[in-house]
């Protein structure tokens, strides 16, 4: 590999790893991070290859491991990897929607050493979860959300927010409480992937989100000690960017299904990246001598005014997939951040969604399937 490291930027170990160990998921929500056209990669990594990937990162000094997809339960040899992860030290957890989990199967996770299971739930009814969910799943979520908690998990449980949702915060807060959740996190949607594809049709009005956002708060002092709530905030109504992902390739490590390494989870959309393959190369070539993870390390590569910005070491910069589907330029700052040149990008888009309120019926929500994923091949 040539080294693209140019030895100016002190490179961090890897803390975090995310194994996507499939695109494979039996629901279809609108809002799911992976690639539109996540049906044109077939190859998924073998058994071996996880293990081989796992023990690299580990021996870098990665200490958080995450199973996703997709569906991870999918991965028939998932209790194997868990036991690998275990052996090599790592906490690991399981994010899954919950769709195909047995009582059998949280016992067998937890025997192999799974520390932690993150339950997706799509709403507080059952009709509305089905529908988001493009599933029959809700009455399945909430019995693995207390089976879960019967085999001592700690009870994670998350609910992505967008319009179609928000308006049921008191409910998804009772349905926490009444699941024993110990921690709860209420994620508004991110506008990646299939979420960007649907923005128009999923992002709240600023009012939907400060009335969500107040009920939050407040059941969150009723329950300190018993449950933590963790409320993601929506970027789109703040005048800074997020810190994403901490910085480009100084913490978190995301390994496609099909063996791609990525900076971050969407990483693969920006262009000239030329992001490596853990088949071709080791976990530490990649991490410290390729173009992809080098790509936007250091301050190099900023224009201003992120780069007289003297809030530049907080933030980064922002998210450069955001900056890159709103405004075509990776180099660009997010345009959330009210600095920005184009932030006038990020009103144009809270304003199409409100009028798309109305164009719903003509220009339905787009559910992540293969079928559909086919259209972007
Ligand atoms: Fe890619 Fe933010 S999601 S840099």
């Amino acid at each position: 590999m040539a080294g693209y490291n140019n030895n100016s930027v002190k490179i961090t170990p890897p803390r975090w790893l995310l194994a996507e160990l499939t695109y494979a998921c039996p629901l279809q929500c609108p809002y799911c991070s992976n690639p539109l056209d996540y049906a044109s990669y077939k190859t998924e990594l073998s058994t071996d290859d996880w293990k081989r990937v796992l023990s690299q990162a580990r021996q870098m000094g990665a200490v958080q491991l995450g199973f996703s997809g997709g569906e991870p339960l999918t991965r028939q040899d998932l209790p194997d990897l868990v036991k690998h992860a275990r052996e090599l030290g790592y906490y690991s957890n399981l994010i899954t929607s919950g769709y195909g989990m047995t009582e059998e199967k949280i016992v067998q996770l937890k025997e192999a050493g799974l520390d932690h299971i993150q339950v997706s739930i799509q709403a507080s009814s059952q009709e509305l979860n089905d529908h988001i969910a493009g599933t029959a799943s809700f009455a399945h979520k909430q019995e693995v959300a207390r089976l879960v908690k019967k085999h001592g998990y700690p009870m994670v449980l998350c609910v992505v927010l967008h319009r179609e949702n928000i308006h049921q915060m008191p409910e998804i807060l009772a349905m926490a409480k009444e699941l024993g959740a110990d921690y709860l996190e209420l994620a508004n949607t991110q506008y990646y992937g299939w979420a960007h594809l649907n923005r128009d049709l999923l992002l709240p009005t600023k009012a939907q989100f400060e009335q969500a956002e107040a009920i939050a708060q407040a059941f969150k002092e009723t329950v300190a000690g018993t449950m933590k709530i963790y409320y993601v905030v929506p970027d789109f109504y703040e005048d800074r960017p997020k810190a994403c992902m901490n910085g480009w390739g100084t913490t978190f490590l995301t390994i496609a299904p099909d063996g791609v390494a990525l900076p971050c989870h969407s990483a693969r959309q920006l262009p000239g990246l030329d992001c490596p393959n853990v088949n071709d190369f080791s976990v530490q070539e990649i991490w410290h001598e390729s173009k992809a993870f080098n790509f936007f390390r250091g301050d190099d590569w900023m224009q201003e005014p992120c780069r007289s910005c003297d809030e530049k070491a907080k933030d980064f910069g922002g998210c450069h997939c955001q900056a890159y589907l709103l405004t075509g330029d990776m180099y660009a700052a997010d345009p959330v951040c009210s600095k920005s040149p184009q932030h006038g990008v990020i009103q144009e888009a809270i304003d199409a969604a409100q009028t798309a309120t109305v164009a719903a019926e003509e220009k339905p929500l787009v559910f992540r399937n293969s079928k559909n994923s086919k259209l972007f091949v």
